[in-house]
């Protein structure tokens, strides 16, 4: 079946989605496109949803209720074709911790129908461009937690899936093992795939997506490019002041109306500012008063991380906590 031009651009399309686990209604109404051959983050704190989601799309769960297209096809009417089309790496690995890491590889792809011939050089480039040739040999289970990982993404792209979804891929990881992750899901969108990853990382998100949408409570309250969404948070402005002396984020809300939140941080006062100039004034003004100096003002716009907390205080319940 032809399909038409806007559907083969569209990687993901997912409609009024909704599934509930007894009374706590887990996703509720959710909606959202993912672009093909694009980085998509689908972020939001623990207990979001999130796993949820990605366990719907992939055909592991069934939904309540609503729509979900992946590559044109409904996933739960069409299931075998689909799962032909997308790799999945869920949170725990699938592989065998007995088997070789070159073995792990040809059985994925022995599952997935490869020939023998495809299985084996599918194998040999992964390995190769995983970084993880010398460990052919190695019992899978004897790997590093990052080679781990990266074996489990090798594996979830056997068949060369067009789609392939990651849930909470640098969780647990190293810094550098996760920064070397990163690379990975970089060259994988630049190789011609679609990575549709879930993160409560907002660093990783602002790193990695080109879009993204943000699920709080099973609910999409922010959606769309990075740079787009820091700007709609707001034109609040952030501003670190280190002060001559000890100054509380409580003396200085009462009296400079244009700051709207503060925080200790690293010995200096951060600050959300609604309005620079203003805020400046009044932080100069309530210096002089008091006898103090600045030592040290930077000013920065809004990071997602900074948005993020925005949208969890705007949605006045979850606290980046598990919800009961
Ligand atoms: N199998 C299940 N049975 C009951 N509740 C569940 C089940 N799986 C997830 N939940 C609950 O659904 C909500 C969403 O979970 P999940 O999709 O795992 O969120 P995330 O991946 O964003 O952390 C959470 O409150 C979680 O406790
Ligand atoms: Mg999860």
């Amino acid at each position: 079946m032809r399909q038409n031009e806007s559907e083969t651009q569209v990687a993901v399309r997912v409609a009024g989605l909704s599934k509930a686990y007894g009374d706590l209604r887990a996703l509720d109404g959710v909606s959202f496109e993912v672009p093909m051959r694009r980085v998509f983050a689908y972020l939001g704190p623990n207990g979001a949803g999130k796993t949820t989601t990605i366990n719907i799309l992939c055909g592991l769960l069934e939904r309540d209720g609503g729509e979900v297209s992946i590559l044109g096809r409904d996933v739960a009417a069409d299931p075998v074709l689909v799962k032909s089309r997308i790799g999945v790496v869920t949170e725990n690995s699938n592989l065998y911790p007995e088997l070789h890491c070159r073995r792990n590889l040809e059985y994925t792809g022995e599952l997935y129908g490869l020939s023998a011939d495809r299985r084996r050089s599918r194998a040999e480039s992964l390995l190769n461009d995983f970084g993880l040739m010398d460990k052919a040999g190695a019992p899978f289970g004897t790997l590093s937690r990052g080679m781990k990982r990266r074996l489990t993404i090798a594996a979830a792209l056997m068949h060369e899936p067009e789609i392939l979804f990651l849930d909470e891929p640098t969780t647990g990881l190293d810094v550098p093992s996760a920064r070397s992750l990163r690379d990975l899901i970089r060259r994988i969108v630049g190789g011609g795939a679609t990575v549709f990853l879930t993160t409560h990382n907002l660093f990783e998100a602002e790193e990695l997506a080109d879009e993204i949408v943000v699920l709080i409570g099973g609910r999409i309250v922010e959606r769309g490019k990075v740079s787009d969404i820091k700007r709609r948070i707001g034109g609040a402005r952030c501003l670190t002041v280190s002060f001559s002396q000890s100054v509380s984020g409580g003396d200085v809300l009462g009296v400079c109306p244009a700051i709207r939140n503060a925080e200790l941080q690293d010995g200096a006062l951060k600050f959300e500012a609604s309005d620079l100039h203003d805020a400046i004034a009044q932080l100069v003004a309530f210096c002089n008063k008091e006898n103090i100096r600045m030592n040290d003002i930077g000013i920065r716009e809004p990071s997602l991380e900074d948005a993020f907390v925005s949208l969890l205080a705007g949605a006045g319940k979850s606290d980046g906590k598990d919800r009961p």
